[in-house]
């Protein structure tokens, strides 16, 4: 157990958190930025009541503290940053392999995992791009994808990717951009067009070796020697109508964006970002095995 004062010191590095946790002792992580709390309070209302409700615990109650929906299941939380959303996994009963890019919130991670004492063989944390997921398909019955798509110069390969790793049920929170009317293009012949519902924009990132929430200069698979600096760093921002569309594409059977509640994060209320379940079974053939009333 870390002495209160290099609890204090873990909490005071620079820069700030993620995620709020709570070192003991009065300790807590502060957040980078304040709308972070809203952020992730907004996310966990929309993922877990609707996950508790498809992994129901075996005695019947759902999504209750305590209880154990996820017993026996194997969850991955791809880019976890410091690790909070994989904690909701753990506390359900969940298996689960987390894994981010950056070296730096690994090691926080592991950090606060240390003090809370959560066990060290149902919770792993590891320096890992997604990319170089290696598992073979249906690996994870729940796959964790939140806030990665849209720092991803390849957001179709990782879909693609996630979904063979996938067993039952992948989540998806992403950026939007505010692209609802269709892009018009041509197509091959004089005088021919496409109405394209589906779009992305493009984002230059230039703070990417800066950012520890961003994309990776070493990231969808490149090795440091390709990564030729910032200035090559794009990401792809995907309308609501693209995420759906990739989703499908990459073989996922039904994709459902889920609505916030009233009260929630002001950029949920007005779809600049959203959060999706992309089910690789019919949702009613994960419900059946689960013994879910869905
Ligand atoms: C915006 S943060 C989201 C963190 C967390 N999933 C959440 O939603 O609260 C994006 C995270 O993805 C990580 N990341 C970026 N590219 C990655 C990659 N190719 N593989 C794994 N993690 C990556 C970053 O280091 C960062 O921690």
């Amino acid at each position: 157990m870390l002495t209160l004062e290099e609890r204090q010191k873990l909490a005071d590095e620079s820069p700030g958190w993620m995620y709020e946790f709570n070192l003991g002792d009065g300790i807590v992580t502060p957040l980078l930025a304040d709308e972070l709390r809203s952020v992730h309070q907004t996310r966990e209302r929309m993922i877990f009541p609707h996950l508790d409700r498809l992994f129901p615990s075996v005695d019947g109650t759902q999504g209750l503290d305590g209880t154990q929906g996820l017993d026996g299941t194997r969850c991955l939380d791809a880019g976890c940053n410091e690790g909070y959303f994989a904690h909701l996994l753990y506390h359900r009963g969940a298996d689960v392999q987390a894994i981010d890019i950056r070296e730096v919130n690994i090691r926080r991670a592991q950090a606060i995992q240390s003090i809370r004492g959560f066990e060290p063989d149902r919770l792993r944390f590891e320096v890992r791009d997604f990319f170089d997921c290696q598992e073979p398909p249906d690996t994870y019955d729940i796959c964790l994808f939140l806030g990665l798509l849209y720092h991803l110069e390849n957001p179709m390969g990782a879909l693609r990717l996630l979904h063979r790793v996938t067993r039952s049920v992948a989540i998806i929170e992403t950026q939007f951009t505010q692209q609802r009317a269709p892009i018009v293009s041509g197509w091959g012949q004089t005088g021919v067009t496409c109405q394209l519902e589906a779009s992305c924009g493009l984002l230059l990132e230039e703070d990417a070796h800066a950012n520890r929430l961003a994309s990776h200069p070493e990231g969808d698979g490149q090795t440091a020697s390709q990564a030729s600096g910032p200035t090559y760093l794009l990401s792809f921002v995907p309308n609501p109508a693209a995420v759906e569309l990739m989703l499908k594409t990459a073989g996922f059977v039904e994709v459902e964006q889920i609505t916030p509640r009233p009260g929630s994060n002001p950029q949920y209320l007005s779809n600049d970002r959203g959060v999706f379940f992309a089910y690789k079974q019919s949702r009613r053939a994960i419900c059946e095995r689960k013994g879910s009333n869905e």
